[in-house]
């Protein structure tokens, strides 16, 4: 049984959707990746996830989660405020975008942590919450006496590496980690991803993994979701929609990856940019900007299974090839 279903989540500013019917399953100690170009929706999902979104975003739809050794599934589109205070870090947990500089300045790092423990398990004795803190530190790979300084005594890497450990204090079966390794140089990004992969054997883990690296995506998760303008367009295995990706946007995206050892030089940039959420253009939101596109692309393309656990929202796929077409080709009909 899997542990998230999310059923058609909408996510409104002022009546216009940013998250605009977004639909999946996760599942135990599965990792999914969620893609897409900036501005796609994808904090807003992860924030929606975990009720957390700011003030003058409404969101509806379903969200059920499936906590391993939890008797009944918690329906966090239902609960309230006080509800999700008890679901929230114990349950699924968020390492926030531009997390490391989340931490607070003037309190050592153990101290951190250790409220953390504390608010959601009230019985725990001083020792005990230190022996914890020690562990969850050695666990992200860094020592336990560096529980006694600051955030600013810390790395860049090591301070994200802090805000791992702080969404795993209090065991959660659910991490979402947005864009985790974004403020991170090569090296350090390739620890901070081994890492959350390791954790994720370890401790039985699901993740979701927001990036809008697709390297890093394909290296680290099992099935791949891939945003356009608050929607689904395609998601499937990371085997599967690499190798055979079936929208044209995934097509885009995957072109313009760089080949390593390839005679191919990189593709040309998708023209365009993505569309205002608050205005997106009828139909299939990627007609504008898509090389393919025909009037039928003014219709809304829902999304049609195109292999097994593969769906893609185009009218025309299944794609059995790619034609050749003039990248530069958009449409100004839009
Ligand atoms: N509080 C808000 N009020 C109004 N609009 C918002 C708010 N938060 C986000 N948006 C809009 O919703 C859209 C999606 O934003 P979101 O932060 O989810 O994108 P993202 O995919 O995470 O992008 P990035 O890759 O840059 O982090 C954006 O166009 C953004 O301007
Ligand atoms: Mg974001």
């Amino acid at each position: 049984m899997s542990l998230l279903e999310v059923k058609d989540l909408t996510v409104t500013h002022r009546g216009k959707p940013i998250v605009d019917g977004v639909d999946f399953e996760l599942n135990r100690g599965e990792s999914l990746a969620l893609a897409g170009e900036s501005g796609c929706g994808k904090t807003t999902t992860a924030l929606a996830l975990m009720k957390m979104l700011p003030e003058g975003l409404k969101q509806k739809g379903g969200i059920v989660l499936r906590p391993p050794g939890v008797e009944d599934p918690i329906n966090v589109h239902r609960r309230t405020e006080t509800g999700m205070q008890v679901v929230r870090w114990r349950h699924i947990s968020l390492v926030f975008q531009g997390a490391m500089n989340a931490l607070d300045p003037v309190q050592h790092i153990d101290d951190q942590i250790g409220e953390v423990i504390r608010l959601h398990e009230r019985k725990v004795t001083g020792k005990q919450v230190k022996a914890r803190i020690d562990d969850l530190l050695v666990t992200v790979g860094l020592t336990a006496k560096l529980g006694k300084r600051y955030p600013h005594q810390l790395s860049g890497g090591q301070r994200q590496r802090v805000m791992i450990a702080l969404a795993l204090a209090c065991r959660p079966s659910l991490v979402i980690a947005d864009e985790p390794t974004t403020a991170l140089d090569v090296v350090m990004q390739a620890q901070v991803l081994q890492l959350l992969e390791s954790l994720r054997e370890e401790l039985d883990l699901s993740l979701i993994l927001i990036s809008h690296d697709l390297g890093v995506l394909a290296e680290t998760c099992d099935r791949i979701a891939v945003m356009y303008a608050g929607r689904i367009v395609e998601i499937g295995s990371v085997e599967t929609v690499f190798s055979n990706p079936q929208h044209p946007y995934t097509k885009r995206l995957l072109d313009s990856l760089p080949v390593i050892g390839g005679r191919r030089g990189l593709a040309p940039p998708i023209p365009g940019g993505p569309p205002d959420p608050g205005d997106p253009p009828g139909g299939c939101a990627f007609h504008p900007r898509c090389p393919y596109s025909t009037d039928r692309c003014l219709e809304d393309p829902p999304p049609v299974e195109v292999g097994p656990d593969h769906l893609a929202a185009c009218h025309f796929s299944p794609w059995s090839s790619w034609p050749e077409v003039e990248p530069q080709k958009v449409r100004v009909d839009a």
